[in-house]
């Protein structure tokens, strides 16, 4: 990792396995800003789709996107997204973009927009990065990476109880197959099955993991 980067969590795993729950509760333990790398591509896919272009054209977004700067806005210690000037959080999840993040997300161009950004903001503070690729790709030199699963039952019930229509097994079927950064556990990640855990006894498990890499935390 280079120097000037603070330190950065990476937590990466499949659709609903419970990384943005964790991350939140980490980043209030530890205060790391929190970043959910899956809500830029979610952004760029509503975006595009909003501006009517076709999301299987991977020169068109890339020409869109050179016009359309991805910044962020810390709230509560969270980099929420910002893309040419607006924020999409209300539509984040909408089905449109649920049926075509991945697609979006297999264009290299697009991934080194996220992955630019990604690094900017570790510039300028220590944090929490939750997605597929941030361990492995995005940050391979930080030492703190964790990869967070479920079975693929308890993260269909996870989604159901959030109320959100999501082919979270059509996602994680193209996320894990992409040529390029596909969603695969960093060789030195930590690996945590989740499904029989809570929120608190997952964040435990990372702080103790965080500990003894050498991580400073105060107890
Ligand atoms: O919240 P959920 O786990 O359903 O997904 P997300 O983190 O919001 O990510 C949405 C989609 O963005 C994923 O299915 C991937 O296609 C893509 N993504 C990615 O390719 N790389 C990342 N680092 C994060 C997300």
């Amino acid at each position: 990792m280079q120097e000037q980067f603070y330190r950065v969590i990476a937590i990466d795993g499949p659709a609903a396995s419970g990384k943005s729950s964790v991350a939140r509760e980490l980043s209030r333990q530890l205060g790391f800003v929190y970043v959910n790398s899956g809500a830029i591509y979610r952004a760029i896919t509503w975006y595009i789709l909003q501006k009517r272009i076709d999301p299987e054209d991977g020169e068109c977004i890339t020409e869109v996107l050179k016009s359309a700067p991805i910044t962020g806005a810390l709230q509560d210690n969270e980099l929420r997204v910002v893309i040419d000037g607006v924020d999409p959080a209300d539509h984040l999840r909408d089905d449109c973009v649920n049926e075509k993040v991945a697609g979006v997300s297999q264009f290299p161009e697009v991934r080194q927009v996220v992955a630019e950004k990604l690094h900017k903001d570790a510039y300028s503070h220590n944090l929490i990065v939750e997605g597929r690729d941030i361990g492995s790709v995005v940050f391979p030199d930080t030492p703190y990476k964790f990869y967070v699963d479920a079975s693929p039952q308890v993260r269909l019930q996870r989604r159901a109880a959030q109320g959100w229509r999501d082919e979270i097994a059509q996602r994680d079927r193209a996320d894990s197959s992409r040529p390029v950064s596909p969603l695969v556990i960093a060789k030195d990640a930590c690996v945590i099955d989740t499904s029989l855990l809570t929120i608190d006894e997952v964040v435990s498990q990372i702080i103790a993991r965080l500990k003894q890499l050498g991580l400073p935390i105060a107890s």
